[in-house]
């Protein structure tokens, strides 16, 4: 006799029921019950399939699939008890798919094993992720092209070192944005095409002896094919690695932003004024408006780029094919995917309904002596001079024009000349920001045009 404790599922071979703290540390159904409509897809599935083979009788599959609709709509509906006796999301469903039909649902479980078909639920929500994620990149790159083809010719500082290096568009600025979020989405697009092969039908690890039609249920479940490898299978994980390694570069990239908006809000740089919707204000200051929503993205990215280095640890030194370390994949996919999609729809928020200040872009844009390279290549394109003598001169110009505390347009041609005798009024026409901007018409250079010219083709790209 076992003891009545003991579990359900496999209290054939036990004699008394786990400790307490066996439980605790086993248990999974408080994380794993975000995949139970997953679960219960794949059980469905499976079903079907079981009839389909003759493996067991239609009117069992029907009462199953039936079931397990029913199961569905008490979770959904906030009714089902979960148990933590029941440790997963599978026993949970399965136990209580007993309940509502009786025996059929002891035979659901024929052919298959929690390995195979935790792999498969996880997929199905990994894959739903990667579907979320490219929609919310989708609305943020609309919104960086609203940006964009609104500002293609509002000049601006550029940067290197956070130092005024040359003028740029604004346009230019928010589609150098477009491109990383580009390739973030075709990383997700990628990654779901390699990872769309059902484990369904691996069992444990070895397959199973029934004769199972595993493209049926691949094709059910929406999978391009069934995985070739039941070993791999059962044990791979690379499908949720490569989702978090997507999310984390895309991550890297909300948080570059987020520090460029939480730079260009403050006082000091007014380059952008941040809705009210995505500020907060504070306590005791009454003139502050702070950037939380910047903030916390450029702070959540850390916890994504974690659940990577987390999951990457757990798998590292797994010999095949399952082992319960596995179980500690999802609640760092859970909530790096959570943080993920919320970071895109706050950082899309903060994208559409900011105002650029084109006024203060523009003061900003010729402060520092951003032309000095414009200066430096008309030396060269003119009196044809060597560019490193060029780069010297105006370096000399430039040294003269901070010792008279004025800009590089300020000075008059005399000073110009006395650093080069070849200078002459035509230089003038190089030093303003706007004719710096146009001139860089180089594919990918910052001219208004070359900017419009790529918000058009990312119009035609996203549809
Ligand atoms: N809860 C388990 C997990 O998340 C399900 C698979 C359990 N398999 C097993 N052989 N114990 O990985």
């Amino acid at each position: 006799m076992t003891d009545k404790t003991s579990n359900k599922m496999w209290g054939g071979r036990f004699a008394a029921g786990p400790d307490a703290i066996m439980e605790a540390i086993n248990a999974s159904i408080g994380f794993d019950k975000r995949l139970a409509s997953q679960d219960i897809a794949g059980s469905r599935a499976h079903a079907a399939m079981l009839a389909a083979q003759g493996i067991i009788d239609t009117s069992d599959a029907e009462a199953i699939r039936e079931g397990l609709l029913t199961v569905l709509s008490e979770i959904e509906g906030g009714s089902f008890e979960f148990s933590a006796a029941l440790e997963d999301i599978h026993m949970n469903v399965e136990a209580r798919l007993k309940e509502i039909v009786g025996e059929p649902a002891g035979r659901l479980h024929t052919a298959r094993s929690r390995n195979d078909q935790v792999a498969t639920d996880f997929k199905l929500w990994v894959r739903d992720q990667l579907d979320a994620a490219e929609s919310a990149l989708l609305a943020l790159i609309r919104a960086l092209l609203a940006q964009a083809g609104a500002g293609a010719d509002w000049v601006m500082p550029g940067f290197t070192h956070l130092q005024t290096a040359q003028p740029v568009t604004w346009g230019h600025h928010m589609m150098a944005y477009v491109e990383m979020f580009g390739r973030d989405l075709s990383r997700i697009r990628d990654a779901r095409v390699r990872m769309n092969e059902s484990p369904l039908g691996a069992a444990a690890l070895a397959g199973t002896s029934f004769p199972i039609d595993r493209d049926m249920t691949a094709q059910a479940l929406g999978f391009d094919r069934p995985s070739a490898n039941s070993l791999d299978a059962v044990s791979d994980r690379d499908f949720a690695l490569e989702y978090l390694g997507a999310a984390s570069i895309c991550a890297m990239h909300l948080s570059r932003f987020a520090e460029e908006l939480v730079i260009w809000s403050s006082a000091q740089f007014r380059f952008v004024t941040l809705s009210d919707r995505f500020s907060t204000g504070s306590s005791i200051m009454p003139q502050k408006k702070n950037p939380d929503a910047a903030e916390l993205i450029r702070a959540k990215v850390g916890r994504i780029f974690g659940a990577n280095v987390a999951l990457m640890m757990v798998m590292k030194g797994l010999p095949l094919a399952y082992s319960k370390d596995m179980q500690e994949d999802k609640e760092q996919v859970f909530d790096a995917a959570d943080n993920l999609m919320l970071a895109l729809a706050a950082m899309e928020g903060m994208v559409r309904d900011m105002t650029a200040n084109r006024a203060q872009l523009g003061a900003a844009a010729g402060s520092g002596f951003s032309t000095a390279t414009d200066l430096a290549d008309w030396l060269v394109r003119v009196p044809g001079l060597p560019f490193r003598d060029a780069h010297h001169i105006t370096g000399s110009l430039v040294a003269l024009a901070e010792k008279k505390g004025c800009d590089l347009p300020d000075l008059t041609l005399d000073e110009m000349k006395s650093a080069h005798a070849d200078i002459n009024e035509d230089v003038f026409s190089v030093l303003g920001v706007e004719n710096s901007v146009n001139s860089r018409m180089s594919y990918g250079g910052t001219a208004p045009a070359q900017v419009r010219a790529q918000v058009a083709r990312w119009k035609e790209v996203i549809g």
